[in-house]
């Protein structure tokens, strides 16, 4: 018998979900401040073994979590510490960064935010779980869920993009996925809603840097996949590096307390990111690690991460009486709950037999699933794509991503099987047809390169083949964490090997592999197609031939504006009004503007002299080898009073003569209002499939939760008036009508 069930009246199997709060109780009555303060530990414990240190700090209930710790026998090693030697025999939560798979890898997270597609993102998450429970993981720092306006940051890989609304739909559905129905059962594990809050709003794009969000944007972009997040279930937050409007995020009251438990009613755990209660002091807000964990502590993080502060001054703290004990019971009944809630104390050990079929082809069918409907295609010139590989005689394979299974994996990877990935060209030689010549020339080493020599070899390549494939992009270093770039455009010597492709006369499909959006109007140009494949994971090769010679069809969506210049962003399609918008007939461009012109700001409005005001490609946008047209767009009612719906619905059909799938896209702007509200928001999205000559009918329906936001008042709710509506297939195009709601 372990000593958790003899120092517990009743075991968690007996107790049961209903006496939660009895159980969680019960032990805390028994616990030791000291132990308590334990509980509020999470540590580093990498390595192949348990340091002594390690061990004896366990042994001592100094522990309530580990972190980076994947190999199964070390985990249990630890946890039989914690359940067999520890003072009561709490079991320990074991987190990893398990961001976009485990073993089998699916695409980066902007990548599946571009499917569209909540099953698909909730079955990729569920794989994850399974993989990573039966290591001995009990908890992953996922899904991130920052709204990224920014592709300058490297961590917009690890977002759903721009939108709130998409976002806030993935999120709950990357939740579900890794949670299940039930978090106690041997294949879920722990999801962590991250970085609340307004991490992504990091200034020019630099990684941690300051943040400026006025309570508006707060409420109304930045807070809501967090409120979806905790109505999902999420069973953990983690408080972001960032500086919200002067009180960094770890030990900001107004957002953990005010809105996360009071508002919110959440009763999840809370940890910091990584040392974020000490870098408090950093930051300036506070003047030592003593102060630091008092305000953390004040604030509602229950759990440290890799930091000492708690273990140091919490004692101290609640001696001297600037910490109430209740303060501290409160964090610990968190973290026991959560254990609680796991089902860690009847079952804390690590759980292969949840993993029947590890990395068995379902799961890889499902990677090669998520990596095809990620991908959009953002230029098909005179339709070239799908090519038929039966008509083809000899093609180019060329450029660094061509051949690359670590890097087309994406950040975040630290357990991924690099020996799984399946690149474009492996894919390619297994599966052209035996009389299709093909020429590879990978021509830079990495697309860092700016080595020419074998730019001769590539052109020659290209010259005599029917169709040259080009793969470009970033290694997996230059996007995630603490990798963000000020010049988004291709690196190294990648545009100019595209330009002397493109002009061997040869037809050029290329395809970018990359962890963000990137300005790429010269490869648009220089290219006959152009395939935005993100970094796509391990089935990356394979899907990539499937959309190129129509075995499927590509169904991928922007979830971020692309923008045509760096110095654009940030530029996203839900940005307000302003009282000078500009529209297309009112641009100037910077060479049209004589000579000692005399200053006006008569006409002018809000655009670059030279980018204009439009993006390169909009939200939401993506080809398709289809022809979709909408049409008849219907209202069932122009007005509707406040608990009543209005439905909306548009006709689409497939005029082409390649079956497609389609994402309806249904937005609407609140006309006038208390605050300005945005130009669009996005408010709904149906994918559907359309057979060549097929026509669907979409039905929407909007209520009011739809048409609510953050008021002047400071209160969350709708304001009668004129909405507008659009259905269409991207945040700049749609069949549009009007209706009001009444007072
Ligand atoms: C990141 C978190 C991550 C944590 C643990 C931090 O640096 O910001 O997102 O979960 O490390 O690896």
């Amino acid at each position: 018998m372990t000593k958790t069930m003899s120092v517990l009246d009743r075991t968690q199997e007996e107790t049961g979900p209903e006496s939660e709060d009895d159980f969680v109780r019960a032990l805390l009555s028994k616990m030791s401040l000291e132990d308590k303060i334990g509980q509020l530990q999470q540590v580093d414990a990498s390595g192949d073994t348990i340091s002594d240190a390690l061990r004896d700090a366990v042994r001592a209930g100094k522990i309530g979590a580990i972190i980076n710790q994947v190999d199964p026998s070390v985990c249990d090693a630890f946890q039989k510490i914690a359940v067999e030697e520890s003072p009561h025999g709490i079991p320990l939560l074991i987190g990893r960064d398990v961001i976009h798979g485990f073993k089998t890898i699916f695409p980066i997270p902007l990548g599946q935010a571009a499917t569209w597609n909540p099953e698909l993102i909730e079955a990729c998450a569920r794989v994850s779980a399974e993989e990573a429970s039966a290591a001995g993981v009990n908890w992953t720092f996922s899904p991130m869920i920052d709204i990224s306006r920014d592709a300058r940051w490297g961590r917009i890989a690890e977002s759903f993009g721009e939108d709130p609304f998409l976002t806030a739909t993935l999120g709950a559905s990357m939740i579900r996925g890794y949670q299940g129905e039930d978090l106690s059962a041997p294949n879920t594990i722990a999801a962590c809603a991250k970085h609340f809050v307004g991490y992504g709003a990091s200034e020019s794009g630099r990684d941690y840097d300051t943040t400026n969000i006025p309570l508006n944007e707060l409420h109304n972009i930045y807070l809501p996949p967090f409120k979806a997040a905790a109505d999902a279930g999420v069973a953990t937050f983690m408080t972001s590096f960032g500086d919200i409007d002067g009180v960094p995020a770890s030990g900001n009251e107004y957002i953990l307390k005010n809105v996360l438990r009071e508002s919110w009613q959440y009763d999840g755990l809370v940890v910091s990111d990584w040392d974020s209660v000490r870098q408090l002091s950093v930051h300036g807000l506070t003047d030592g690690d003593r102060n630091a964990a008092k305000e953390a502590v004040s604030a509602g993080v229950d759990m440290e991460m890799a930091g000492s502060a708690y273990a140091a001054h919490l004692a101290d703290l609640v001696a001297d009486g600037e910490i109430d004990l209740s303060r501290v019971n409160e964090l610990t009944e968190n973290v026991l709950r959560l254990k609680f809630r796991l089902g860690l104390f009847s079952a804390p050990y690590a759980r292969p037999e949840a993993c029947t079929l590890p990395c068995a082809q379902e799961k890889l069918d499902l990677a090669k699933q998520a990596a095809i409907e990620s991908t959009v295609l953002l230029e098909n010139k005179g339709g070239l794509l799908p090519l038929d590989a039966s008509r083809m005689n000899r093609v180019a394979v060329i450029g660094p991503m061509s051949d690359q299974p670590y890097e087309q994996l994406g950040t975040w990877i630290f357990d991924g099987d690099e020996a799984l990935s399946q690149t474009p060209l492996a894919a390619f030689r297994a599966s052209l047809p035996a009389h299709v010549q093909l020429d590879y020339v990978q021509t830079l080493e990495t697309t860092r390169a700016r080595d020419t020599d074998d730019f001769e070899a590539a052109k020659l390549a290209a010259t005599n083949a029917d169709i040259a494939f080009v793969f470009l992009g970033e290694e997996s270093i230059l996007s995630g964490e603490a990798h963000s770039r000020a010049d988004i455009n291709l690196p190294g010597a990648q545009s100019a090997l595209l330009e002397q492709l493109s002009a061997t006369g040869t037809p050029v499909v290329c395809v970018i592999m990359a962890g963000r959006p990137l300005t790429i109007s010269d490869v648009v140009e220089n290219s006959d197609a152009v395939l935005f494949a993100w970094h796509g994971g391990t089935m990356s090769g394979p899907a990539l031939y499937e959309l190129i010679f129509g075995l499927a069809s590509p169904s991928g969506r922007l979830p971020v504006t692309f923008p045509k210049m760096v110095g654009q962003i940030p530029i996203y399609y839900n940005h307000k009004s302003t009282g000078r918008p500009a529209s297309d007939n009112q641009i100037t461009h910077i060479d049209d503007i004589e000579v000692g012109a005399k200053q006006t700001s008569f006409g002018m409005t809000a655009f670059h002299l030279d980018a204009g005001f439009r993006p390169l490609f909009p939200f939401g946008f993506g080809l398709s080898y289809g022809k979709i047209v909408y049409d008849d767009l219907q209202l069932d009612r122009h007005q509707i009073s406040p608990n009543e719906s209005i439905r909306i619905s548009a006709r689409i059909t497939n005029c082409g003569k390649y079956a497609a799938s389609e994402t309806a896209q249904l937005y609407i702007r609140d006309v006038a209002a208390s605050v300005t509200r945005p130009v669009r928001e996005l408010k709904s999205f149906q994918k559907i499939h359309l057979q060549p000559g097929e026509t669907e009918t979409v039905v929407f329906e909007l209520t009011e939760r739809d048409l609510a936001f953050y008021r002047r008042n400071k209160s969350v709710g709708t304001e009668p008036g004129e909405f507008q509506v659009w259905v269409g297939a991207n945040a700049d195009a749609g069949l549009t009508a009007r209706f009001v709601l009444e007072a």
